[in-house]
């Protein structure tokens, strides 16, 4: 247990000097520990693995290898971004693997929260490990294990641990590389930037391992994922549009498995509505909603029924947690 206390001397990493000089050491025990042989490492996009893929590519560069699969839960532009930032801007050795289909013909006709949760982690696991057999000669895994995962018993962090691909089989099992596992999510965000990624990519707000999985309510069907994807994008835009970006702590959109009735064209229409979730917390156990202006949550409104298919209504959650959790499912 002892290697996995962070050590009383490490000073906070609160400004870039500082930051640059974890990278510094990071990048030199990096290169220690590994030498001439390779890395393995799911890439999600998220910030902590993003934050040891840019530090790995620095430290062995071709030795790595990022394997980002995209399980068609991601939101807007996530998959695309990670290609556009890792494969094109800092020319690591990446494989994207498209798992789209394969994760939502396991999900079809699924409803119940914890079995979609459950699916869509071993499916995970399951791409994970047949990418990394194709491979030859890997020695490490690389982690984006963050401090708090290590300190807090939180069992949603379970779930978070296994997209961590912790539930590899035993003849898969390879030497462990951390090097943000004594990191603040904060200082892993002041390292993220030092190593010259992208704002949205740094400051990104949490966003759960199932992803849109438990976004999109009940049995997930590929027109609802749609709806889903493009409302959260809508609102990502207006709200960064509006300076809100930073300010609300997490913010998604939400398609419930009920429709609705509505009028389109002179003629009633059956759709679906779309739900507006925004909160401010500290730590995720307790959290408010916060009062949005007006007219951000007006130009939401009739960009997400003019741009969205299949979309007649559009809500705003005003429960804060407790008695509602942050997600729906
Ligand atoms: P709740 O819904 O429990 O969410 O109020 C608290 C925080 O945890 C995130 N969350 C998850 N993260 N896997 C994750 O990695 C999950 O299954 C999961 N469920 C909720 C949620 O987005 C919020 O930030």
């Amino acid at each position: 247990m002892a290697d996995n206390k962070r050590p009383e001397s490490m000073a906070r990493i609160n400004t870039p000097e500082r930051a640059q000089q974890f990278i510094d050491q990071q990048i030199a025990q990096l290169r220690a520990q590994i030498g001439s042989r390779k890395v393995l490492l799911a890439l999600s996009g998220g910030v902590d693995s993003s934050v040891v893929a840019a530090l790995l590519i620095q430290a062995v560069g071709k030795q790595l290898v990022c394997v980002h699969v995209n399980h068609g839960l991601l939101r807007k532009g996530e998959p695309e971004q990670v290609v556009e930032v890792f494969r094109n801007q800092m020319d690591a050795n990446l494989i994207y693997v498209d798992a789209v289909d394969r994760f939502l013909d396991k999900l079809a006709g699924v409803s119940d929260p914890e079995s979609k949760r459950k699916i869509i982690g071993a499916e995970f696991i399951r791409v994970f490990e047949e990418e990394a057999r194709k491979l030859d000669g890997i020695d490490f895994l690389a982690q984006g294990t963050i401090y708090p995962d290590i300190i807090e018993s939180d069992p949603k962090k379970a779930v978070k641990a296994h997209h961590n691909v912790g539930g590899l089989p035993e003849d898969l099992k390879f030497e462990l590389v951390e090097p943000v596992k004594f990191l603040f999510k904060d200082e892993v965000r002041v390292v993220g930037k030092q190593l010259g990624l992208p704002d949205n990519m740094v400051y990104r707000q949490p966003f759960p391992g199932p992803g849109l999985g438990v976004r999109c309510l009940g049995a997930i069907t590929r027109d609802r994922l749609e709806a889903l994807r493009e409302s959260d994008a809508i609102l990502r835009e207006e709200f960064d549009a509006a300076g809100l970006t930073g300010k609300v702590w997490q913010f998604f959109t939400v398609v419930p498995d009920f429709r609705s009735t509505g009028v389109k064209d002179g003629k009633r229409a059956f759709d679906w509505p779309v739900i507006i979730r925004a909160v401010n917390t500290v730590d995720a156990m307790t959290a408010t909603v916060p009062q949005l202006p007006w007219e951000v949550l007006e130009k939401v409104t009739s960009r997400i029924l003019s741009e969205v298919d299949g979309v007649c209504r559009v809500l705003y959650d005003l429960s804060p947690k407790p008695v509602a959790t942050i997600e729906w499912e």
